[in-house]
């Protein structure tokens, strides 16, 4: 390791290499689990980072080791200066992906393409039209489903995020498992988190055991694999013998994965989180526009970051709402 990149590797040993950067607290859908009914007071225009403070923080996180950098919002295709954005963080040496909810891509597939934005989180909680209304509030459900076939046509690899709510989308476990038969993506099944306003309980979440079990009741042992947990997962694999793609669960509430944690956040008003579950947050914007120094900044948040989940280290500490209801909303987070 160089001098330069211990600043991102914490008291855990964690090596933080990658950053995922909110470009805007807006988005084009509504889905109850991120955003407040009320919405949320969006930060104004001249507290947002513009392309080239986007740029020069990223650097700086670059030149300190980071090597992956995922672009998130809200709905990142959103912002305007997306083009101007990616080519000029493309000319950083590292990986580029996004996480998106799918409905913009076709008016951008030649940026995405040209700047080698080859990974892509695709956000999609259900298979069925009416559902997706009555989840994101808005009819778009075709657009994204078009979306994500103009996508895999182009080779993208693609994630499909499916965020679990009891009672709303569990019935469609089996379904998301079987669409990975002819598609080569990978399902992502999220346990439901908490965040400000999204009036989240224990009872509303589908746990990892009972994705895991519905999959066991619908296909033999020997057809469900197991796949390699990658190098920093979030998400265990699986694949079911033959099928082309593959799904994983995210289980951040039952079976936590902090230990191999490498993330850290860039909100887009220029603050960096440590955790998702943190309320923490350590301005870098405002320092940037000080002509200070970011690196020491950067090092107090990564040597401050908790070992387990923002301290949270039990499913009953989850519980207690206190705990999570200052943090902000996903939607301001990125994802
Ligand atoms: N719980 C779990 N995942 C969430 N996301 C947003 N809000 C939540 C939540 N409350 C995820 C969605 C989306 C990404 C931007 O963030 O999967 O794909
Ligand atoms: Fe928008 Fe994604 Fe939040 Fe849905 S989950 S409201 S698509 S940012």
């Amino acid at each position: 390791m160089t001098a330069s990149n211990t600043i991102l590797t914490d008291g855990s040993g964690r090596k933080h290499n990658y950053l995922r950067i909110s470009l805007l607290e807006k988005c084009n859908l509504r889905c109850t689990y991120c955003m407040p009914a009320d919405g949320i007071a969006l930060s104004p225009k001249a507290s947002l980072m513009t392309a080239d403070e986007i740029f020069a923080i990223a650097q700086t996180f670059v030149e300190n080791g980071v090597d992956k950098i995922r672009l998130t919002g809200g709905e990142p295709l959103l912002r305007k200066d997306f083009p101007e954005i990616v080519s000029r963080l493309s000319s950083l040496n590292i990986s580029l992906s996004m996480t998106t909810n799918g409905i913009l891509i076709d008016r951008h597939i030649e940026v995405l393409k040209q700047f080698k934005v080859n990974k892509i989180n695709l956000s999609l909680d259900t298979l069925i039209a009416s559902k997706f209304h009555s989840i994101t509030l808005r009819n778009q459900f075709e657009k994204v489903i078009d979306n994500l076939h103009l996508l895999l046509n182009n080779d993208f690899q693609v994630k499909v995020n499916v965020v679990l709510i009891k009672g709303f989308n569990d019935n469609e476990i089996i379904d998301f498992v079987k669409l990975t038969q002819f598609l080569p993506i990978s399902v992502r099944f999220i346990e439901f988190m908490p965040f400000a306003g999204n009036e989240w309980d224990r009872s509303k979440m589908v746990s990892q055991n009972e994705i895991l079990s519905q999959v066991e009741d619908a296909f033999s042992s020997d057809e469900i694999q197991k796949l390699e947990d990658e190098k920093n997962f979030t998400a265990r694999t699986y694949k079911i013998k033959g099928f082309q793609g593959n799904f994983g669960i995210i289980s951040s509430i039952t079976n936590p994965f902090c230990d191999s944690c490498n993330r850290i956040r860039l909100t887009a008003n220029g603050k960096i989180k440590n955790c998702l579950f943190s309320n923490a947050e350590t301005d870098l914007l405002a320092a940037f526009r000080n002509g200070e120094s970011l690196t020491d900044l950067i090092s107090q948040s990564i040597q401050n970051k908790k070992k387990v989940r923002a301290g949270m280290v039990t499913i009953d500490e989850m519980d207690d709402p206190a705990k999570h209801f200052d943090n902000r909303s996903m939607i301001a987070i990125g994802g």
